[in-house]
This record gives C-alpha cells, structure tokens and sequence, in this order.
C-alpha cells in the first residue's frame, strides 16, 4: 500500500469495536514512528503513554469531554510534553549522543552550548508551544503508521489536561497530556469514516511561487 492510500483510508473514528485488541507488537510499531520523528535539535521534550488498562480508558472519558472513543479504544497513547526545559534536557541528549554515537566531544560541547543558549531565550509559555509542536509532528507519524497497518486512530485535543495528568500519575514526572490517540479497530457503526473526506480543494490549499 502507499503511503497515499493509507492516508486516504485514515478516519478520525469515533466508533470503535471495543473487543478488538491491538497486538503489543503492533503498539511497538507505533511507537518507534514516534520515537522516529524528527524534533527541534533532537531534544525529544515529550514521552507517549500507553493505557491499555480498561478501567482507567472508562474513568477517562470523564476527563474528555465524554467521548467514548476513549473508552472503547483498545490502547489510549497520551503524548505528554516535559514542564521542565532547561540545560539537563540538553546534558541528556548529549549524553545519549554519546552512548550511540561515542564521543565526539568537540561537536557535542559547541552543539550543547548553542542549544542551552536557544533554550535560554525562551520563557514558559515559549517553552510550552516549541515542546507541543514537536509532539504533534510525531503524533502525525504515529497516526500513519497506524494507517500503514490498518489500525484505526483518533487525534483528540478534547481533553482536561489537568486531570488526565492526575489520573495517569504524571504530576511527580513533570508532564503534562496535550494530545491522546485512542487507537484500536473500526466498527461497523462508525459513521464517519464512511462519509467522503472534506478537505480543501488544491487551488484554495496550495500556493505556488515560481
Ligand atoms: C489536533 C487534533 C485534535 C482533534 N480533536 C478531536 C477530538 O477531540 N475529538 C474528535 O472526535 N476528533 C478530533 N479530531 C479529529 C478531527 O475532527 C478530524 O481529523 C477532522 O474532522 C478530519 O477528519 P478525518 O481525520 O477523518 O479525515 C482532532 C484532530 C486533530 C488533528
């Protein structure tokens, strides 16, 4: 399958069939296009948590505006970006760099260095947006590599952040929920993904300068 026809079969699902489980080798999948994607100096300021607990998927449906999808989902993958930004982000991309790539200490100190000063010029809200934007670049992945395996998916920003951090522990490791992908397998009863895709036509999506 191309990549095209895996988008083009991708759906926002909002009805899943609760008893169809996705495989733990299936979840590895996804969550190595996420470990994949590309981020801002490679700092990765986000983890993914996998709920596959079903008791805790039902309490948060509560925390997400009442969508069910949360419920019924096989697994729930909450991308949680890091509150804490600073030069130890870097120290541990470095370190990591070192333990793949050996030492090459004169390319990681200047490397280091410029990425400290980067980062000391942003504020907490700055720090806020630049980590949430990166995790959506590896939502994105995730979500077409689910596609690419005909795992269902749905991007959901309705959420309570503040209580899916509570109830998933979180407050003590400093991360903050912005974005969860309940994954699993269509049911038939799904409406949406049987309705034509509504997207921009090409001339009012693309600009062309020659
Ligand atoms: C960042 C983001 C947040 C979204 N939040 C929700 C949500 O909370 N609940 C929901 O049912 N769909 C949500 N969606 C799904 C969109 O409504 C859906 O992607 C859009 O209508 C296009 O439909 P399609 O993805 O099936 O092509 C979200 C999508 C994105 C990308």
């Amino acid at each position: 399958m191309s990549l095209l026809e895996s988008l083009k079969w991708r759906s926002a699902i909002k009805k899943f069939d609760p008893s169809k489980k996705v495989s733990q080798e299936d979840i590895e999948v996804l969550l190595a296009a996420g470990n994949l994607a590309p981020t801002s100096g490679g700092l990765q300021p986000f983890k993914i948590v996998v709920v596959s607990n079903d008791d805790l998927k039902k309490k948060l449906v509560a925390a997400s505006y009442e969508q069910a999808q949360v419920a019924d989902a096989s697994h729930l993958l909450v991308f949680a970006i890091e509150q804490e930004i600073n030069n130890e982000t870097v120290n541990r991309y470095i370190k990591r760099a070192e333990e793949v790539r050996g030492k090459e200490k004169e390319y990681l100190i200047a490397y280091s260095e410029s990425m400290k000063s980067f980062i000391s010029t942003m504020d907490e809200a700055a720090k806020y947006t630049w980590a949430r934007s990166q995790t959506y670049i590896a939502l994105g992945m995730v979500m077409a590599a689910a596609a690419e395996i005909r795992i269902d998916s749905c991007p959901m920003e309705g959420l309570v952040p503040g209580q899916y951090q509570e109830m998933l522990g979180l407050k003590s490791q400093k991360l903050m929920p912005v974005v969860v992908l309940p994954i699993g397998y269509r049911s038939e009863k799904d409406v949406h993904s049987k309705e034509e895709k509504i997207r921009k036509t090409r001339e009012n999506f693309v600009i062309e300068i020659k």
